[in-house]
């Protein structure tokens, strides 16, 4: 399944094993669209929590549930989705000037984060009315 809207990209992983289990493996330029520069997971998030609430200014990134489930509240500044991450062979791409907000973590939640850049404080965008802004200035 590969799906492509203006707000993600949805992607199916490649997932090899048999009844034993399975592996997924991601690469650069392959079946990664981008050069993976940092990987980084958020595990132990409380099921009421609300993470993420910022977009970024230049910065395309692949979430992937490798454990549990969680939903992603995805804004574009037009319209906004929210979706699913519960199977550990199923990614999303998210590029940048999009406001995303994770939420409805199961217990036992992994999330996988792989972007194409360092972590860059300067890259957040971490207030909404800026970020409308933004977006509204880059479609002029
Ligand atoms: P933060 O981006 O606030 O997580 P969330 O938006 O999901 O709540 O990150 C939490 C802390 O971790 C914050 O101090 C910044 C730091 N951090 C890094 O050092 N490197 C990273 O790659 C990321 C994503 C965050």
């Amino acid at each position: 399944m590969e799906t492509e809207n203006s707000l993600f990209h949805w992607k199916k992983l490649e997932a090899k094993g048999d009844d034993n289990g399975s592996l997924v493996a991601l690469e650069s330029n392959l079946n990664i669209d981008f050069d993976i520069k940092r990987i980084y997971y958020i595990y132990g998030t409380k099921s009421e929590f609300i993470r993420g609430k910022h977009a970024h200014k230049n910065l395309r990134q692949l979430l992937i549930c490798v454990s549990g489930s969680c939903k992603v509240l995805l804004d574009n500044g037009n319209e906004k989705e929210v979706i699913e991450l519960s199977k550990p062979n199923e990614g999303i791409y998210i590029n940048d000037l999009v406001w995303r907000e994770m939420f409805d973590f199961s217990s036992d939640n992994v999330l996988l984060v792989i972007a194409n850049n360092f972590y860059d404080e300067d890259d957040y965008i971490r207030d909404y009315e800026d970020f409308i802004n933004l977006v509204k200035n880059a479609n002029n």
